[in-house]
């Protein structure tokens, strides 16, 4: 075992040294938290992911159903699911992520992007004012769900992503159930509602969707449903609020944007290759497997690093430089293989035109004094605050 903990502070803060020790030294080996199995090297984590019949991803419900949670949906949706069960789920739910619906949403993402920009006045927190609310917006537009809760949207999934084999304290624990029972019957009840009244929303779609001749189960939808706000919520937070922080740090690459906002999207790819915000997926090996030369024994969590696979200099050349014009083609910030992000297109979509929208309004912005304190967990990264100070165009 290496001394490498992944959940320390200082690697929360700039976890790239630590990879790049790993991708050198120990590119498989075992680190904490767990013990687990950190996989470092590109071609190793590309395996990792390519090949469920060895790497199970039931390694997300060991890791988030430990025995004093009880019941967790996210523990039993598709994202911890084995081909064929998987597949037949995804595609049920490909549907509610195509062109269509992504078309659909534009305009009102950019809406309501363009009002809650009028917050970002002088040490506004990014995150708070914009980076969270568009997301939980668009989940809850997505859903169907009540706009009225968004505010609680963060809380829920804070509360579920926190989740470790024991708990920080028993009020902890007891939130973080009280969380998931709440999360349920909300859910439970809009399927309810869809049921009885079918609207025009994703709950209804998949409440209609069939697969040779197979239909959802309630369970299923509700723990997709819940699945969903998760995902969608904290991974875009974090890549806007990387992608601010970057673009404070380096006034020039604001600059360029501005002048040429076609570049957003490669800005977005490459941000997504230099820090991404899921740093890694758990998995269980369903036998013995050598990897590297390493044989990682039967049942052990398996950790594929795909922040660490993104700066591998095997596979880009000068990884630690942010470069506009790579074509960060093959980079895993999303995953690879059966469980590719399903809403990667959808996160795209949204933090272009969040970045539009502030780069149409600001030349610049400034960090503001004090360190910036990152999430404390293992399979999502970005700033838990960022407050800034906004230099307006002009
Ligand atoms: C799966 C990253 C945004 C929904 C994944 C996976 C990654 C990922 C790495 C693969 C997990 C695995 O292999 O075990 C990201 C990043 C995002 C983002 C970096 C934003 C920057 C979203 C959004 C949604 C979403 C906006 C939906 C609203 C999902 C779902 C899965 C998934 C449903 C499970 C797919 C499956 O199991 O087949 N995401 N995600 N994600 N993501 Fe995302």
């Amino acid at each position: 075992m290496t001394q490498i903990n992944l959940m320390s502070p200082e690697v929360l803060a700039n976890p790239y040294p630590y990879y790049a020790e790993l991708r050198r030294l120990s590119p498989v080996c075992q680190v904490e938290p767990h013990g687990m199995w950190a996989v470092s090297r590109y071609e190793d984590v590309l395996f990792v992911l390519k090949n469920p019949s060895l790497f199970s991803s039931s390694g997300f419900t060991v890791a988030w159903q430990p025995a004093w949670v009880g019941y967790n949906p996210m523990a039993n949706s598709m994202i911890t699911r084995d081909p064929p069960q998987h597949t037949r789920l995804r595609a049920l739910l490909l549907r509610a992520f195509g062109p269509a619906a992504l078309a659909r949403l534009e305009p009102r993402v950019r809406a309501t992007s363009e009002r809650l920009a009028s917050g970002l006045v002088d040490g506004a927190d990014f995150i708070q004012t914009l980076a969270l609310p568009v997301p939980a917006y668009v989940i809850s537009e997505i859903l169907g769900l009540d706009h009225q809760l968004l505010p609680y949207f963060k809380q829920w999934s804070d509360d579920i992503v926190a989740i470790t084999p024991s708990p920080a304290s028993p009020e902890a624990a007891e939130r973080i159930r009280g969380t998931i029972a709440k999360l349920t019957a909300y859910v439970g009840k809009v399927i309810e509602e869809r049921r009885r009244a079918p609207a025009d929303d994703t709950v209804s779609e998949l409440l209609r969707a069939e697969v040779e001749g197979q239909r959802l189960t309630d369970v299923e939808i509700k723990d997709f449903l819940i699945l969903l706000l998760i995902a969608g919520l904290e991974s875009t937070t974090n890549l806007l609020g990387n992608s601010l922080l970057f673009l404070a740090d380096h006034p020039e690459m604001m600059t360029r944007l501005r002048v040429e906002p076609s570049l957003i999207p490669s800005f977005i790819e490459e941000m997504l290759r230099y820090d991404g915000v899921a740093p890694g997926v758990p998995r269980i090996a369903a036998s013995d497997v050598t990897l590297a030369g390493v044989t990682i024994p039967q049942g052990s969590m398996v950790f594929p690093l795909m922040s660490s696979a993104n700066r591998d200099d095997r596979k880009f050349p000068d990884p630690d430089r942010f470069d506009l014009t790579r074509g960060s083609q093959g980079g895993l910030a999303f995953g690879q293989g059966a469980h590719f992000c399903l809403g990667a297109m959808l996160a795209r979509m949204e933090v272009r035109i969040v970045l539009e929208t502030v780069l149409a309004r600001f030349q610049r912005v400034e960090r503001m004094p004090g360190n910036i304190q990152y999430q404390c967990a293992l399979t999502t990264r970005g700033p838990v605050a960022l407050p800034l100070r906004y230099i307006p165009v002009g």
